[in-house]
């Protein structure tokens, strides 16, 4: 039923999984002698990306989720990152694994960045699934190899248009009669 609403589909959700696995791998491997990792979903869109890597690593961890986002309820960012909810967890002495869907205009981690490193983290570090390279707005890169994608916009793995569409499997991009009515 979901399907109808469907333009095209970016990135399967066979290569989803592929490139979750192939994160978890590295961080895997950097952090196996730590014992105070602690991965930062970005609410909302991050939820899924964040439940499917963790359970992929093989290093204990701690998972929050904070809330900051630069867009409304439409397709455009408004460069204006509030921090609506903060994690409970103490960052201080942790090495923070800040996971994001997808990084835009890179506003939204760059304040988020910023917020942990003042907190005196022992490392801060971003783990992005999806890169839209050309609407960077500052210098701000994911720490780990990402999928890139075209300047569209896009729903699907958490990603959504007006709260809808997070649940799709796939990242893909909608009919145009879906953002007219
Ligand atoms: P940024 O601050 O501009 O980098 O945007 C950060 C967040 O905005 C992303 O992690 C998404 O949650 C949301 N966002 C950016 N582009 C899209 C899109 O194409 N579709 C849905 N959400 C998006
Ligand atoms: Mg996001």
């Amino acid at each position: 039923m979901l399907e109808k609403y469907i333009e095209k589909e970016l990135i399967s959700e066979q290569e989803i999984k592929a490139q979750v696995k192939k994160l978890a791998n590295i961080i895997t491997e950097e952090h196996k002698d730590h014992d105070n990792v602690l991965l930062v979903g970005v609410l909302t869109g991050a939820f899924i990306f964040t439940s499917d890597l963790m359970r992929e690593l093989d290093i204990p961890c701690v998972v929050d989720f904070i809330s900051a986002s630069s867009y409304g309820s439409g397709t455009e960012s408004s460069g204006n990152v509030v921090i609506a909810k903060d994690i409970k967890e103490s960052v201080r002495g942790k090495h923070v694994i800040i996971c994001e869907e997808l990084i835009d205009t890179g506003n939204t981690l760059q304040a988020l960045k910023r917020w942990f490193a003042r907190q005196e983290a022992e490392s801060v570090k971003i783990c992005a699934l999806l890169n839209k390279e050309e609407r960077r707005q500052v210098d701000i890169h994911s720490d780990y190899p990402v999928i890139e994608i075209p300047n569209e916009f896009v729903v699907g793995y958490g990603l959504d248009y007006a709260g809808k569409f997070r649940n799709y499997k796939c990242v893909c991009v909608l009919k145009k009669e879906v953002y007219e009515k």
